[in-house]
Formats: C-alpha cells, structure tokens, sequence
C-alpha cells in the first residue's frame, strides 16, 4: 500500500458533522478531492457553494458534492455522517433502530459507487452500526469501522494536557469501549512525556490523584452531553477527528487510532465492535493491538462490550 495520488474522500450527510468534516478535511488538505452527498437538495448544494467559496484560502482541496449517490463515485474513502442525532437527554444507544434503518437504504448503493473505498462510520451508535454495516456489506473488517473513541481520546487528551501543562500531543492516554457511557481511560498504561500520569508532579506536587482521575473520567464521559445542552449537537471536534482517520489512511501513515472494528477473540470478545488502539493505514484499520489492563480495566471492558452486545442483539443483529 502507498500514499494514494488523487485521493477522494466522500461523506454521506450535509448535517452539521458533515459539512464540519467536510471544513477540516479542506483546511487540512485532507484528500485531493471531497464529496459531500444528502438526500436534501438544497442543504448539500448551499454547503458546498459555501465551502467552495473560501478555497482561495485552503490547500489543494476541490470541494463537490450534490444529491445524486454518483458523486461518491470512486472514492477512496467513504465517511458516513447522516442519520438522527442525539436530542438532550437521549443516548447514543437510543438512535440505534432509526439509524439502522438508514444503513440499509444508503450503505449498498453507497458500496456500488465505491465498491474498493473504506467505509468509516460517524453516525451513532457508531460501534452497533460497524457491526451493522459488516453484515449488510460483506466487507472485510479491515474495511468497515468507526470513528469510534478517537474523539473521546481527544477530549481525556486536552483535559490531562490542560491539567499538567503540556501540550496535548504529549499526552499519551487512550479512551476505550463504547464511543458512550461504558467508555473509559486506559490509566495504568497512561503516560505524559516519558513519565507515568500519577506520578506527574506540578511544584512537587502530585496533580492526578484517584479523585482527579474520576473527575476527568466523568468530564469525558459527560462532555458530548453537555455540548448537546448547550448548543444543540457536537460537530467541530468530531468533524476534525474524522479528518484525522481518514488521513492516516489516504497517506498510508500506520497511525495508531482509537478506532472501533470489529474484534475477532481480543481478550475473549468476538463479534463485537469497540475501541481499542489499533494501526490505521491505506487498507483500513490493521491489527487492534494487545494492551497490557488491570483486573479493573479488563471488567470494564468486558462490562462495555456486554453493553454494545446487548443493544446489537436487541436489533437482531
Ligand atoms: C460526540 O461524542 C455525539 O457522539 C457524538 O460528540
């Protein structure tokens, strides 16, 4: 595999995560080409004139898109955004039924347009609709897989980043499982620099103390939450981690990710969709890698997966 020349990323769904991927992936230079499809006429075309507008001022990004399923055609990368959102008060889990129903209306003609392309899904709940979507398609794992907790990893990387005064890209922690409420941090394995987070000291003092870490812990857990009260969805961020997937794969970088594929016997879990750092390249997420956990940690893994399962069987899937 190999930097793809030409590359195209496609998005499904013109919403306010689409079109913010859509901002990043040209502010980023993300792909050489990038498609925005919706079924909604007038939304899609109102945001690609207005993204179109201001590439004087991005890279070599062209924007298209319309509301005809041939503008994804031969894209490299597939990210599907569209579907209901979160309503305050409401889980990631509860949008399950309806956003199934829109996988299998969009997904096969989607994978006839681009039938060699990546697929990576926003939508949520983004882990059930991996599993989802893998049954529908067909598709290797390697190529079906979602965003996952690399935004939840990003939100538990400002906080520590914030807290211990460093830059973010210092901070090494993950958050795994669920992208929702059974979620949770790596701890034991976390680091800032070189140095283990608890025994990361400011004016010698010790800053991540067991009360610290729950706070933070909560602090992730809630924060999409919150956004949701304050201003109706979350869109910037999730839009920026998206670019950020689907770079490691057009430019082939074996990037390790939080992404959430479907995992085949890692720590005895089978057939269920979380997120564990894996290596995301041009084929699409490789090999999740093994994590050295806690007995603790290992429970709540165990806890999250039960928990997608639960809604994975509650669909018939
Ligand atoms: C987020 O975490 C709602 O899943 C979306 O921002």
């Amino acid at each position: 595999m190999a930097v793809i020349e030409n590359s195209k990323l496609a998005i499904i769904g013109a919403g306010s995560v689409g079109a913010s991927l859509a901002y990043a992936a040209l502010i980023r230079s993300s792909a050489r080409t990038i498609a925005l499809y919706d079924v909604d006429t007038r939304k899609v075309d109102a945001e690609v004139l207005d993204l179109a507008h201001g590439t004087q001022f991005t890279g070599h990004s062209r924007i298209i898109g319309g509301d005809d399923v041939s503008v994804l055609a031969g894209a490299h990368v597939v990210v599907i955004t569209a579907g209901a959102k979160q309503r305050p008060g409401q889980t990631r889990l509860d949008l399950a039924a309806s956003n199934v129903a829109l996988l299998e209306r969009i997904l096969p003609a989607a994978i006839e347009q681009a039938p060699d392309a990546v697929f990576i899904l926003v939508t949520n709940p983004c882990d059930v609709l991996t599993v989802v979507a893998r049954r529908i398609s067909g598709l290797p794992a390697e190529r079906v897989f979602a965003s996952g907790t690399v935004l939840d990893t990003s939100r538990l990387r400002w906080l520590l980043a914030e807290a211990a005064g460093v830059a973010t890209s210092s901070v090494h922690a993950y958050i795994v499982g669920e992208h929702g409420d059974s979620e949770f941090p790596l701890w034991s394995t976390a680091r800032i620099g070189a140095t283990p987070l608890t025994e990361w000291r400011v004016e010698d003092r010790i800053v991540f103390s067991p009360g610290r870490l729950d706070e933070i812990t909560d602090q992730v857990k809630n924060a999409a939450y919150r956004v949701i009260e304050g201003k109706g969805a979350t869109n910037y961020a999730i839009g920026l981690s998206a670019a950020r997937i689907v770079e490691a794969i057009l430019r082939d970088e074996n990037t390790i990710l939080p992404v959430s594929s479907v995992l085949d016997g890692f720590h005895g879990i089978d057939g269920v969709a979380l997120s564990i750092p894996s290596i995301v390249g041009a084929g699409g997420v490789g090999p999740v890698l093994d994590v050295a956990t806690t007995p603790e940690e290992e429970r709540l893994l165990h806890s999250s997966a039960e928990a997608i399962s639960a809604s994975d069987r509650s669909l018939g899937f």
